[in-house]
């Protein structure tokens, strides 16, 4: 069987067929296929394919090229052996060949485009969240995310110290220190995430959850597991409130009590104690310097217009505000602060 090479390839009804073939063979034999690419995403170029047969409900796959990254089908593994495979999309299957391999996904439609301005949505993540946390999901797959932590902390510096130069900004320049001073505390800091860590999603953002609608019932289903990780809670917690925060600054008022919400579910008490508070602030620090500072500093160098480079700048001094809240909660607990060079 000659397999797709590449996305490009996929789009080929003729390769659709071969690849739809072991998992849905009535489909790949009968059905009309059509494909098209799916926007949204921020790296992997997915194929959305429907499949119309006479007589019977069109189906619709989805297909996510993974190149030679193995966490993603290992976390549906993972998932599937806890029975928490209701947290993510089925898996139907995964081809390939060359360092270039599918996974083949049922397609979860969308019950609402944008949910969330209401709060129960943004509880559902949360509640879907807490649930993943708690399943004890068995992982050994090497995420190398602490090395890529260190990598990226390191690129975020020379972001920051080149925005700060090119437009001599004050409150950049500030940054700077706050960005060393967490960088430096880091590997402690993580170390007392990581004293009972979990299972993670790594990559909780509205573009990674759709809320689905089956039978009337509406709960969050978790799309693209490629960054599954063991961390702290509080890693992928922290990650969902503060991008919801920024993609849907309604919700700015709605987070401590999505954080409460996330502490009763999680069953680590009924109200947030300040063990939760530092553990959540730290992680958020932690995903600042992981890439989220580091995406806006971009942004805020290669912005064409005053108004995106302005919009970029706020995001990022939010971050900067995290990373010092970080260092502060590290400071309260008594380490030595290290000075930063
Ligand atoms: N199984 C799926 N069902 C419905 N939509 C999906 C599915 N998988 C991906 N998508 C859509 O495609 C986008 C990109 O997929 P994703 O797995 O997040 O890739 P990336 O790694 O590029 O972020 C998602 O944001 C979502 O809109
Ligand atoms: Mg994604």
């Amino acid at each position: 069987m000659m397999l797709p090479r590449g996305p490009r390839e996929v789009r080929s009804v003729e390769s659709l067929r071969e690849l739809l073939a072991p998992y849905a063979p009535d489909v790949s034999a009968g059905a009309t296929l059509s494909a098209r690419a799916l926007r949204g995403g921020l790296t992997a170029d997915l194929t959305r394919v429907s499949a119309t047969r006479p007589g019977a409900a069109p189906e619709q796959f989805v297909i996510k090229p993974v190149g030679e990254n193995e966490l993603e089908s290992a976390a549906y593994a993972a998932l599937a052996r806890s029975g928490m495979s209701d947290l993510a999309p089925r898996l139907l299957g995964t081809t390939g060949a060359d360092g270039q391999s599918f996974l083949l996904l049922e397609y979860v439609s969308r019950w609402k485009t944008w949910p969330w301005r209401d709060e129960p949505y943004a509880r559902m993540v949360i509640e879907a969240l807490a649930r993943l946390h708690a399943s004890r999901i068995e992982w050994t797959a090497d995420s190398r995310y602490d090395a890529h932590l260190g990598t990226s902390a390191a690129y975020t510096i020379d972001l920051l110290r080149c925005a700060a130069q090119s437009f001599r900004d004050p409150r950049l320049s500030g940054g700077v220190r706050a960005v060393k001073a967490l960088a430096a505390r880091l590997p402690a800091a993580r170390a007392q995430l990581l004293s009972a860590p979990v299972f993670l999603h790594g990559d909780v953002h509205p573009g990674n959850v759709v809320i689905r609608s089956e039978r009337g019932r509406r709960r969050a289903v978790l799309l693209d597991w490629g960054r599954a990780r063991l961390g702290s809670p509080f890693e992928d917690v922290a990650s969902w409130l503060q991008c919801l925060r920024y993609f849907e600054p309604s919700a700015a008022r709605l987070h401590d009590r999505l954080l409460l919400h996330y502490v009763r579910s999680a069953g680590l008490g009924d109200r947030i104690t300040a063990v939760h508070r530092r553990e959540y602030w730290v992680a958020a620090g932690s995903n600042a310097l992981a890439g989220a500072l580091g995406v806006h500093l971009s942004s805020v160098l290669a912005a064409r217009t005053p108004i995106s480079r302005a919009r970029a700048m706020a995001a990022a001094m939010d971050w900067i505000r995290i990373v010092r809240r970080a260092v502060a909660y590290l400071d309260l607990s008594g380490d030595e602060p290290q000075r930063p060079s």
